[in-house]
Protein backbone atom coordinates (compact mmCIF):
# COMPACT_ATOMS: atom_id res chain seq x y z
CA UNK A 1 0.00 0.00 0.00
CA UNK A 2 1.48 3.97 -0.79
CA UNK A 3 1.37 4.72 2.89
CA UNK A 4 0.05 8.34 1.31
CA UNK A 5 2.91 8.51 -0.59
CA UNK A 6 2.44 12.18 -2.99
CA UNK A 7 1.48 11.50 -5.93
CA UNK A 8 0.69 14.21 -9.20
CA UNK A 9 -1.67 12.57 -11.56
CA UNK A 10 -0.61 14.57 -15.36
CA UNK A 11 -3.76 13.06 -17.31
CA UNK A 12 -5.19 15.34 -20.03
CA UNK A 13 -8.28 12.71 -19.97
CA UNK A 14 -10.86 13.75 -16.99
CA UNK A 15 -12.55 10.98 -17.06
CA UNK A 16 -9.33 8.64 -16.94
CA UNK A 17 -7.51 11.00 -13.97
CA UNK A 18 -10.75 10.85 -12.14
CA UNK A 19 -10.29 6.50 -12.14
CA UNK A 20 -7.22 6.83 -11.42
CA UNK A 21 -7.93 9.08 -8.47
CA UNK A 22 -9.91 7.31 -7.00
CA UNK A 23 -7.92 4.02 -7.49
CA UNK A 24 -4.82 5.77 -5.97
CA UNK A 25 -6.99 6.85 -3.21
CA UNK A 26 -8.32 3.38 -2.23
CA UNK A 27 -4.71 1.88 -2.41
CA UNK A 28 -3.43 5.31 0.38
CA UNK A 29 -1.46 7.36 -1.76
CA UNK A 30 -2.32 10.77 -1.66
CA UNK A 31 -2.84 12.78 -4.70
CA UNK A 32 -1.73 15.90 -4.12
CA UNK A 33 -2.20 17.85 -7.79
CA UNK A 34 -3.62 17.25 -11.03
CA UNK A 35 -2.21 18.57 -14.14
CA UNK A 36 -2.56 18.77 -18.16
CA UNK A 37 0.30 18.12 -20.27
CA UNK A 38 3.45 21.04 -20.51
CA UNK A 39 4.21 23.78 -18.72
CA UNK A 40 1.27 23.04 -15.82
CA UNK A 41 2.43 19.76 -15.13
CA UNK A 42 5.75 20.74 -15.02
CA UNK A 43 4.69 23.91 -12.67
CA UNK A 44 3.09 21.78 -10.66
CA UNK A 45 6.03 19.17 -10.12
CA UNK A 46 8.40 22.06 -9.37
CA UNK A 47 5.61 23.09 -6.86
CA UNK A 48 4.62 19.98 -5.13
CA UNK A 49 7.93 18.01 -5.43
CA UNK A 50 6.12 14.99 -4.83
CA UNK A 51 7.45 11.60 -4.36
CA UNK A 52 5.36 10.37 -7.69
CA UNK A 53 4.46 11.54 -10.62
CA UNK A 54 1.87 9.85 -12.76
CA UNK A 55 1.66 10.38 -16.59
CA UNK A 56 -1.08 9.36 -19.10
CA UNK A 57 0.84 9.00 -21.92
CA UNK A 58 -1.47 9.17 -25.63
CA UNK A 59 -1.81 10.51 -28.21
CA UNK A 60 0.03 13.02 -29.44
CA UNK A 61 2.54 11.08 -28.24
CA UNK A 62 5.48 13.83 -28.85
CA UNK A 63 3.38 16.36 -26.05
CA UNK A 64 3.38 12.82 -23.66
CA UNK A 65 7.06 12.07 -23.70
CA UNK A 66 8.03 15.66 -23.81
CA UNK A 67 5.83 16.47 -20.62
CA UNK A 68 7.73 13.18 -19.16
CA UNK A 69 10.82 15.60 -19.75
CA UNK A 70 9.61 18.64 -18.51
CA UNK A 71 8.57 17.25 -15.32
CA UNK A 72 12.12 15.68 -14.33
CA UNK A 73 13.96 18.79 -15.19
CA UNK A 74 11.36 20.52 -12.52
CA UNK A 75 11.37 17.99 -9.91
CA UNK A 76 14.18 15.40 -10.48
CA UNK A 77 13.59 13.39 -7.43
CA UNK A 78 10.00 12.66 -7.93
CA UNK A 79 9.78 9.74 -9.33
CA UNK A 80 7.82 9.53 -12.73
CA UNK A 81 5.48 6.56 -13.65
CA UNK A 82 3.78 6.45 -17.23
CA UNK A 83 -0.04 5.17 -17.62
CA UNK A 84 -1.12 4.24 -21.01
CA UNK A 85 -3.86 2.30 -22.61
CA UNK A 86 -0.99 1.61 -25.13
CA UNK A 87 0.24 -2.12 -24.24
CA UNK A 88 3.02 -2.41 -27.02
CA UNK A 89 7.03 -2.78 -25.92
CA UNK A 90 8.06 0.19 -28.36
CA UNK A 91 5.77 2.49 -26.36
CA UNK A 92 7.29 1.16 -22.57
CA UNK A 93 10.67 1.33 -24.18
CA UNK A 94 10.56 4.64 -25.06
CA UNK A 95 8.67 5.91 -22.36
CA UNK A 96 11.91 4.01 -19.98
CA UNK A 97 14.37 6.06 -22.03
CA UNK A 98 12.45 9.12 -21.24
CA UNK A 99 12.98 8.72 -17.58
CA UNK A 100 10.19 6.81 -16.79
CA UNK A 101 10.77 4.46 -14.01
CA UNK A 102 7.26 2.28 -14.32
CA UNK A 103 5.02 1.53 -17.03
CA UNK A 104 1.40 0.65 -16.07
CA UNK A 105 -0.82 -0.72 -18.87
CA UNK A 106 -4.07 0.70 -18.36
CA UNK A 107 -6.75 -0.92 -17.32
CA UNK A 108 -4.51 -2.42 -14.61
CA UNK A 109 -5.76 -3.61 -11.20
CA UNK A 110 -5.16 -1.68 -7.99
CA UNK A 111 -2.56 -4.30 -7.40
CA UNK A 112 -1.06 -3.56 -10.44
CA UNK A 113 -0.72 -0.04 -9.91
CA UNK A 114 0.70 -0.39 -6.64
CA UNK A 115 3.36 -2.93 -7.59
CA UNK A 116 4.70 -0.52 -10.19
CA UNK A 117 4.59 2.11 -8.64
CA UNK A 118 6.33 1.09 -5.21
CA UNK A 119 8.91 -0.93 -7.55
CA UNK A 120 9.34 2.53 -9.21
CA UNK A 121 10.14 4.37 -6.40
CA UNK A 122 12.62 1.63 -5.21
CA UNK A 123 15.02 1.67 -8.16
CA UNK A 124 14.53 5.67 -8.45
CA UNK A 125 15.41 6.37 -4.63
CA UNK A 126 18.58 4.19 -5.25
CA UNK A 127 19.49 5.60 -8.27
CA UNK A 128 19.52 9.58 -6.55
CA UNK A 129 21.39 8.32 -3.92
CA UNK A 130 23.89 7.01 -6.07
CA UNK A 131 24.53 10.76 -7.83
CA UNK A 132 26.94 12.55 -5.74
CA UNK A 133 25.77 15.67 -6.86
CA UNK A 134 22.41 15.93 -7.70
CA UNK A 135 20.69 18.69 -9.78
CA UNK A 136 19.86 21.72 -8.08
CA UNK A 137 16.15 21.22 -7.98
CA UNK A 138 14.32 23.80 -9.57
CA UNK A 139 17.26 26.04 -11.30
CA UNK A 140 16.81 25.71 -14.95
CA UNK A 141 14.26 27.54 -16.35
CA UNK A 142 12.81 24.13 -18.66
CA UNK A 143 11.49 25.11 -21.87
CA UNK A 144 8.26 23.73 -21.48
CA UNK A 145 5.87 25.14 -24.06
CA UNK A 146 4.92 22.74 -27.22
CA UNK A 147 6.42 23.99 -30.33
CA UNK A 148 4.06 23.02 -33.85
CA UNK A 149 6.12 23.89 -36.60
CA UNK A 150 3.94 23.87 -39.89
CA UNK A 151 5.90 22.92 -43.04
CA UNK A 152 5.46 21.81 -46.28
CA UNK A 153 8.11 22.00 -49.34
CA UNK A 154 5.71 23.38 -51.55
CA UNK A 155 4.12 27.01 -51.33
CA UNK A 156 0.64 27.91 -51.70
CA UNK A 157 -0.78 24.07 -49.79
CA UNK A 158 -2.00 25.89 -46.67
CA UNK A 159 0.24 26.41 -44.20
CA UNK A 160 0.23 30.24 -43.06
CA UNK A 161 -3.73 29.34 -43.22
CA UNK A 162 -3.32 26.15 -40.47
CA UNK A 163 -0.85 27.76 -38.54
CA UNK A 164 -3.14 31.28 -38.23
CA UNK A 165 -6.49 29.57 -37.20
CA UNK A 166 -4.81 26.67 -35.12
CA UNK A 167 -3.11 29.40 -33.03
CA UNK A 168 -6.10 31.54 -33.15
CA UNK A 169 -8.22 28.33 -31.81
CA UNK A 170 -5.94 27.31 -28.74
CA UNK A 171 -5.86 30.48 -27.70
CA UNK A 172 -9.45 30.75 -27.09
CA UNK A 173 -10.59 27.24 -26.18
CA UNK A 174 -7.69 26.56 -23.48
CA UNK A 175 -6.44 29.24 -21.27
CA UNK A 176 -3.08 28.14 -22.76
CA UNK A 177 -0.49 30.76 -24.29
CA UNK A 178 -0.11 30.91 -27.38
CA UNK A 179 2.30 32.51 -29.88
CA UNK A 180 2.63 32.28 -33.51
CA UNK A 181 5.91 33.12 -34.97
CA UNK A 182 6.26 33.37 -38.59
CA UNK A 183 9.53 32.36 -39.54
CA UNK A 184 9.62 33.64 -43.28
CA UNK A 185 11.21 36.98 -42.27
CA UNK A 186 11.02 38.58 -45.58
CA UNK A 187 7.76 37.01 -47.46
CA UNK A 188 5.64 35.44 -44.40
CA UNK A 189 1.47 36.91 -44.77
CA UNK A 190 0.67 35.60 -40.57
CA UNK A 191 0.27 39.05 -39.95
CA UNK A 192 -1.36 40.02 -43.41
CA UNK A 193 -3.95 36.52 -43.07
CA UNK A 194 -4.44 37.90 -39.17
CA UNK A 195 -5.04 41.23 -40.03
CA UNK A 196 -2.02 42.66 -38.29
CA UNK A 197 -0.56 46.11 -39.27
CA UNK A 198 3.02 44.73 -37.43
CA UNK A 199 5.79 47.62 -36.28
CA UNK A 200 8.49 45.62 -35.18
CA UNK A 201 9.06 42.33 -37.19
CA UNK A 202 10.64 39.00 -36.91
CA UNK A 203 13.46 40.47 -39.12
CA UNK A 204 14.10 43.80 -37.06
CA UNK A 205 14.27 41.14 -34.10
CA UNK A 206 16.94 39.02 -35.62
CA UNK A 207 19.24 41.98 -37.39
CA UNK A 208 19.47 42.62 -33.72
CA UNK A 209 20.23 39.00 -32.98
CA UNK A 210 23.24 39.58 -35.82
CA UNK A 211 24.34 42.90 -34.20
CA UNK A 212 25.32 40.40 -31.12
CA UNK A 213 22.19 42.34 -29.28
CA UNK A 214 20.16 40.49 -26.45
CA UNK A 215 16.50 41.57 -27.83
CA UNK A 216 13.64 41.95 -25.49
CA UNK A 217 11.55 39.21 -27.85
CA UNK A 218 8.42 40.08 -25.89
CA UNK A 219 8.53 43.47 -27.25
CA UNK A 220 8.29 42.52 -30.94
CA UNK A 221 5.36 40.37 -29.93
CA UNK A 222 1.69 42.06 -31.32
CA UNK A 223 -1.39 40.49 -29.38
CA UNK A 224 -4.39 39.64 -31.93
CA UNK A 225 -7.41 39.66 -30.29
CA UNK A 226 -8.54 36.15 -29.80
CA UNK A 227 -5.60 36.65 -27.46
CA UNK A 228 -2.85 34.79 -28.80
CA UNK A 229 0.65 36.65 -29.35
CA UNK A 230 2.04 36.97 -32.85
CA UNK A 231 5.96 37.33 -33.98
CA UNK A 232 4.90 39.16 -37.40
CA UNK A 233 7.16 39.45 -40.67
CA UNK A 234 6.03 41.55 -43.51
CA UNK A 235 6.60 41.89 -46.92
CA UNK A 236 9.89 43.49 -47.80
CA UNK A 237 10.99 44.64 -51.24
CA UNK A 238 14.12 43.06 -52.78
CA UNK A 239 16.40 40.36 -52.28
CA UNK A 240 17.50 39.29 -49.18
CA UNK A 241 19.64 36.34 -47.33
CA UNK A 242 17.78 33.89 -45.26
CA UNK A 243 17.78 33.86 -41.81
CA UNK A 244 19.91 32.38 -39.34
CA UNK A 245 19.45 28.62 -38.40
CA UNK A 246 20.86 29.12 -35.00
CA UNK A 247 18.96 32.47 -34.08
CA UNK A 248 16.01 30.63 -35.16
CA UNK A 249 16.42 27.56 -32.67
CA UNK A 250 17.40 30.13 -29.87
CA UNK A 251 14.17 32.62 -30.87
CA UNK A 252 12.01 29.41 -30.61
CA UNK A 253 13.56 28.07 -27.35
CA UNK A 254 12.95 31.35 -26.16
CA UNK A 255 9.82 31.47 -26.30
CA UNK A 256 8.80 27.90 -25.37
CA UNK A 257 9.99 28.96 -22.10
CA UNK A 258 7.12 31.63 -21.38
CA UNK A 259 4.29 30.24 -23.88
CA UNK A 260 2.29 27.06 -23.56
CA UNK A 261 2.22 26.52 -27.30
CA UNK A 262 4.34 27.91 -29.60
CA UNK A 263 3.01 27.93 -33.58
CA UNK A 264 5.58 27.88 -35.86
CA UNK A 265 4.67 28.93 -39.54
CA UNK A 266 7.56 28.49 -42.31
CA UNK A 267 8.31 29.56 -45.51
CA UNK A 268 7.34 27.16 -48.93
CA UNK A 269 11.34 25.98 -49.71
CA UNK A 270 12.48 23.77 -47.28
CA UNK A 271 15.78 25.27 -45.97
CA UNK A 272 18.18 25.65 -42.86
CA UNK A 273 15.67 27.57 -41.30
CA UNK A 274 13.09 25.75 -41.39
CA UNK A 275 15.26 22.56 -40.32
CA UNK A 276 16.18 24.30 -37.19
CA UNK A 277 12.15 25.23 -36.41
CA UNK A 278 12.14 21.37 -36.81
CA UNK A 279 14.76 20.35 -34.79
CA UNK A 280 13.30 22.23 -32.24
CA UNK A 281 9.45 21.16 -32.54
CA UNK A 282 7.73 18.90 -30.42
CA UNK A 283 5.18 17.77 -33.52
CA UNK A 284 6.33 18.83 -36.96
CA UNK A 285 2.87 19.39 -39.26
CA UNK A 286 3.87 18.39 -42.90
CA UNK A 287 1.08 20.15 -45.07
CA UNK A 288 0.29 18.84 -48.44
CA UNK A 289 -2.62 19.64 -50.60
CA UNK A 290 -4.22 17.02 -52.72
CA UNK A 291 -2.24 16.96 -56.03
CA UNK A 292 0.50 14.73 -57.15
CA UNK A 293 3.20 17.67 -57.27
CA UNK A 294 2.66 18.46 -53.90
CA UNK A 295 2.47 14.94 -52.57
CA UNK A 296 5.51 13.78 -54.26
CA UNK A 297 7.09 16.74 -52.56
CA UNK A 298 5.78 15.87 -49.47
CA UNK A 299 7.77 12.08 -49.75
CA UNK A 300 11.06 13.81 -50.52
CA UNK A 301 11.05 15.95 -47.34
CA UNK A 302 9.73 12.62 -45.17
CA UNK A 303 12.62 10.66 -46.62
CA UNK A 304 14.95 12.98 -46.54
CA UNK A 305 13.56 14.26 -42.44
CA UNK A 306 13.74 10.01 -41.73
CA UNK A 307 17.05 9.35 -43.50
CA UNK A 308 18.43 12.51 -40.85
CA UNK A 309 16.69 10.38 -38.24
CA UNK A 310 13.78 12.45 -37.50
CA UNK A 311 11.38 10.38 -35.68
CA UNK A 312 8.49 9.65 -36.97
CA UNK A 313 6.16 10.02 -33.65
CA UNK A 314 7.11 13.58 -34.44
CA UNK A 315 5.88 14.09 -37.62
CA UNK A 316 2.29 14.55 -38.51
CA UNK A 317 1.16 14.30 -42.15
CA UNK A 318 -1.70 17.20 -42.78
CA UNK A 319 -3.73 17.03 -45.77
CA UNK A 320 -5.38 20.27 -46.73
CA UNK A 321 -7.57 20.39 -50.08
CA UNK A 322 -6.46 23.47 -51.10
CA UNK A 323 -8.41 23.70 -54.28
CA UNK A 324 -11.44 21.41 -55.01
CA UNK A 325 -9.63 20.37 -58.15
CA UNK A 326 -8.43 16.92 -56.23
CA UNK A 327 -7.53 14.33 -58.17
CA UNK A 328 -6.11 11.88 -55.54
CA UNK A 329 -7.56 10.12 -52.17
CA UNK A 330 -5.97 10.45 -48.85
CA UNK A 331 -5.30 6.32 -48.96
CA UNK A 332 -3.59 7.46 -52.56
CA UNK A 333 -1.89 10.15 -50.42
CA UNK A 334 -0.52 7.93 -47.48
CA UNK A 335 0.56 4.96 -50.11
CA UNK A 336 2.66 7.46 -51.45
CA UNK A 337 4.08 9.37 -48.72
CA UNK A 338 4.47 6.25 -47.20
CA UNK A 339 2.86 7.97 -43.93
CA UNK A 340 -0.50 7.53 -42.45
CA UNK A 341 -2.26 10.93 -42.62
CA UNK A 342 -2.90 12.36 -39.66
CA UNK A 343 -5.29 14.88 -40.04
CA UNK A 344 -7.51 15.95 -43.15
CA UNK A 345 -8.69 19.58 -43.46
CA UNK A 346 -11.43 20.32 -46.31
CA UNK A 347 -11.62 22.96 -49.32
CA UNK A 348 -13.94 25.49 -48.45
CA UNK A 349 -14.46 28.16 -50.46
CA UNK A 350 -14.27 31.05 -48.00
CA UNK A 351 -11.36 30.25 -46.74
CA UNK A 352 -9.57 33.01 -49.42
CA UNK A 353 -11.93 35.47 -48.80
CA UNK A 354 -11.25 35.21 -45.22
CA UNK A 355 -7.53 34.99 -45.86
CA UNK A 356 -7.68 38.48 -47.76
CA UNK A 357 -9.92 39.95 -45.63
CA UNK A 358 -7.27 39.47 -42.75
CA UNK A 359 -10.20 37.02 -40.99
CA UNK A 360 -9.06 33.64 -40.28
CA UNK A 361 -11.96 31.45 -40.80
CA UNK A 362 -12.21 30.19 -37.44
CA UNK A 363 -13.40 33.89 -36.42
CA UNK A 364 -15.21 34.66 -39.71
CA UNK A 365 -17.31 31.77 -39.66
CA UNK A 366 -16.61 28.69 -36.99
CA UNK A 367 -19.47 26.59 -38.22
CA UNK A 368 -17.56 25.88 -41.15
CA UNK A 369 -16.84 22.52 -41.99
CA UNK A 370 -12.89 23.80 -42.65
CA UNK A 371 -13.24 25.90 -39.24
CA UNK A 372 -14.44 22.86 -37.49
CA UNK A 373 -11.36 20.42 -38.76
CA UNK A 374 -9.31 22.75 -37.25
CA UNK A 375 -11.20 23.03 -33.79
CA UNK A 376 -10.91 19.69 -33.64
CA UNK A 377 -7.14 19.39 -34.31
CA UNK A 378 -6.42 21.94 -31.40
CA UNK A 379 -8.14 19.75 -29.01
CA UNK A 380 -6.08 16.99 -30.09
CA UNK A 381 -3.01 18.58 -29.71
CA UNK A 382 -4.11 20.68 -26.13
CA UNK A 383 -5.83 17.05 -24.87
CA UNK A 384 -9.11 18.17 -24.86
CA UNK A 385 -10.91 16.27 -27.36
CA UNK A 386 -14.34 16.19 -26.82
CA UNK A 387 -16.86 13.18 -27.71
CA UNK A 388 -17.61 14.24 -31.00
CA UNK A 389 -14.13 15.45 -32.23
CA UNK A 390 -13.52 11.19 -31.16
CA UNK A 391 -16.00 10.41 -34.12
CA UNK A 392 -14.60 12.58 -35.92
CA UNK A 393 -11.23 10.51 -35.68
CA UNK A 394 -13.01 7.62 -36.16
CA UNK A 395 -13.68 8.20 -39.13
CA UNK A 396 -10.31 8.07 -40.18
CA UNK A 397 -9.91 4.71 -39.67
CA UNK A 398 -9.26 4.39 -36.00
CA UNK A 399 -5.75 6.14 -36.19
CA UNK A 400 -6.05 7.85 -33.26
CA UNK A 401 -7.87 5.30 -31.11
CA UNK A 402 -7.34 6.37 -27.55
CA UNK A 403 -8.02 2.13 -26.89
CA UNK A 404 -10.84 3.19 -24.43
N1 LIG B 1 -8.80 24.44 -46.90
C1 LIG B 1 -8.75 25.43 -47.77
N2 LIG B 1 -9.80 25.66 -48.59
C2 LIG B 1 -9.75 26.66 -49.50
N3 LIG B 1 -8.72 27.50 -49.66
C3 LIG B 1 -7.65 27.34 -48.88
C4 LIG B 1 -7.60 26.29 -47.89
N4 LIG B 1 -6.41 26.38 -47.28
C5 LIG B 1 -5.74 27.42 -47.82
N5 LIG B 1 -6.47 28.01 -48.79
C6 LIG B 1 -6.11 29.15 -49.62
O1 LIG B 1 -4.93 28.82 -50.33
C7 LIG B 1 -4.05 29.92 -50.44
C8 LIG B 1 -2.68 29.54 -49.91
O2 LIG B 1 -2.78 29.32 -48.51
P1 LIG B 1 -1.59 29.69 -47.51
O3 LIG B 1 -1.13 31.08 -47.72
O4 LIG B 1 -2.06 29.29 -46.17
O5 LIG B 1 -0.50 28.67 -48.04
P2 LIG B 1 1.03 28.58 -47.59
O6 LIG B 1 1.38 27.14 -47.65
O7 LIG B 1 1.25 29.29 -46.34
O8 LIG B 1 1.74 29.37 -48.78
P3 LIG B 1 3.30 29.90 -48.82
O9 LIG B 1 4.12 28.71 -49.13
O10 LIG B 1 3.26 30.89 -49.93
O11 LIG B 1 3.58 30.48 -47.50
C9 LIG B 1 -4.70 31.07 -49.68
O12 LIG B 1 -5.38 31.92 -50.59
C10 LIG B 1 -5.72 30.38 -48.78
O13 LIG B 1 -6.82 31.21 -48.54
MG1 LIG C 1 2.61 30.85 -45.86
Amino acid sequence: MGRNQQVLIVDSDVDHRAQVKQTLGTLEYAVVGEATYGIEASRLAGELRPEIVLVHVEEPLALAFRTLEVVQAASPRSTVVVISQRDDAATAHKAMLAGARGYIVSPASPNRIDQVLRAARTRHADAVDRIMNPVPEGEAAPTAGFVVTVFGPKGGVGKTTLATNLGITLARRTRARVVVVDTDAYFGDVALTMGIQPERTIADLLAQVELGQRPDVKSYLVQHPSGVWVLPARHAGGVHAPPDADAIAGLIRSLATTFDFVIVDTPGAFGPSVAAALDESTTALLVTSADMASVKDARIALDSLREEGFEDDRLKLVVNHATNANSITDEDIARTVRCDVFWTIPHDREVPLSTQRGEPLVIASPRAQMARRVEALAALLSGSTEPDEADNRSVLGGLFRRGR
